[in-house]
């Protein structure tokens, strides 16, 4: 008998193209529902003071759902500007036409950087006099003004100009004739605890002491340098802390940050994750299931494993605390979630079938489950959580 061998050269061109145009809901997947943002983003202007700009924070691919698909409909929903954290995401927005202010959230120090910055239209954050120089000789090369934002530090000792230092140090900024000083800004680190409309709070002191500078520094009214230091906690705690402009990303995603909910605000999740069936089997009582053999069966029990798993952004730190729904039931996840699948409960169920989708993130009916639930059952913040989700995911937009 001839036994055929394996081919091992490398002849890839010589394999038919087969996958290219591979269902993106064969496995898991994230919905991105573009209304729901658009709504959202609506919905928290109007509860800002008058004149008072959005600015939609869509760093990190837009906090993990498609940071084109953000912006367009942030943009619908009455966006004036956008912010990301990198240089790199910037010019991602710009490359798929993105025309609005985008301004730089994170730090940019090399020259070759801030270059790079200014041709594309994109306001760095400036913590630093020799970052001003650096950009006020960029300016001047091309016989143009740098746009910026300064930053102050006013608690968060992230990045920022030294607070009892910047007073002094923008009178030698104000010198500078190739920059132009679009924003000046501070960022808030606690907003979003119990106690900050305490007047003692950490976030209380912040907003005071912020305000003491603009103060002492006397800004130029006519400059309309825009004055910003709220997030979405800040921007809901009250109209103090809206000036000129907020930054709100977690809020426009459709999740509050308070623990105090506004009723008058019917934010909607815009992240839905969904979860094919991939196989369904029966197990007798007291069998174990998955690694470790930390759950068994106290009875009969039909599982569905789902194909998703901690390589797609599900904590591994999740196993056995969540659920998943399907028809408007919740069915609980058990045993440890490996890198690509995860077992649920199905007992009782005769309608999920191979094949079927369930919900893991999102709403169907009464039931919601949340990123805020899956960061209290694991120790974190819903931020951590959206921001995990792997490119492994498609993120499938419908509006
Ligand atoms: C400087 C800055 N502003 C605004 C935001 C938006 O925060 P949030 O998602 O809480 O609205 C962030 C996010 O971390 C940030 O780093």
């Amino acid at each position: 008998m001839q036994i055929r061998q394996a081919n091992h050269e490398f002849n890839f061109g010589s394999y038919p193209t087969f996958g290219h145009n591979i269902d993106p809901k064969q496995r898991a997947w994230i919905e991105v529902r573009g209304k729901a943002l658009e709504s959202n983003v609506r919905q928290l202007r109007s509860k800002l003071s008058k004149n008072c700009q959005f600015m939609a924070v869509v760093k990190a691919d837009g906090y993990g759902h498609d940071a084109k698909v953000v912006s367009e409909y942030a943009i619908k929903g009455g966006a004036s500007q956008l912010g990301v954290a990198t240089l790199q995401e910037g010019l991602k927005l710009r490359s798929v036409g993105v025309k609005k202010p985008i301004l730089i959230l994170g730090n940019l120090y090399t020259k070759k950087d801030l270059i790079m910055s200014f041709k594309n239209d994109l306001m760095p954050t400036i913590s630093s006099i020799r970052e001003c120089l650096i950009c006020n000789n960029v300016g001047k090369h091309f016989g143009l003004k740098f746009s910026l934002h300064l930053k102050i530090d006013t608690g968060m000792s992230r990045l920022g100009f030294e607070y009892n230092k910047f007073a002094q140090q923008f009178e030698k900024i104000k010198s500078f004739e190739n920059i132009s000083i679009e924003g000046l800004y501070s960022h808030l680190s606690s907003a979003d605890e119990l106690n900050s409309l305490d007047p003692k709070s950490i976030t209380q002191l912040q907003r005071q002491k912020f305000q003491k500078l603009l103060k002492q520094i006397n800004l130029d009214k006519n400059k309309r340098i825009k004055i910003h230091l709220a997030n979405s906690a800040g921007m809901l705690l009250n109209k103090d802390f809206h000036f000129h402009m907020v930054r709100v990303g977690l809020s426009m995603y459709g999740y509050n940050p308070l623990a105090k909910i506004d009723k008058s605000l019917c934010l909607k999740p815009a992240l839905f994750l969904k979860v094919k069936v991939a196989f369904i089997r029966i197990i007798d009582e007291g069998v174990s299931v998955s690694y470790g053999g930390k759950f068994v069966s106290s009875r009969k029990t039909k599982l569905a494993v789902l194909s998703i798993g901690y390589a797609d952004g599900v904590p591994r730190s999740l196993s056995g605390k969540i659920n998943a729904i399907h028809h408007n039931k919740l069915y609980p996840q058990v045993g440890s979630i490996t890198m690509d699948q995860m077992m649920v409960d199905i007992t009782g169920s005769d309608e999920i079938k191979v094949g079927s989708t369930m919900l893991l993130l999102g709403s169907e009916g009464d039931k919601t489950i949340s990123p805020i639930d899956w960061a209290r059952e694991s120790n974190t913040i819903p931020w951590e959580i959206l921001c995990s989700f792997k490119n492994r995911l498609p993120r499938v937009q419908v509006d």
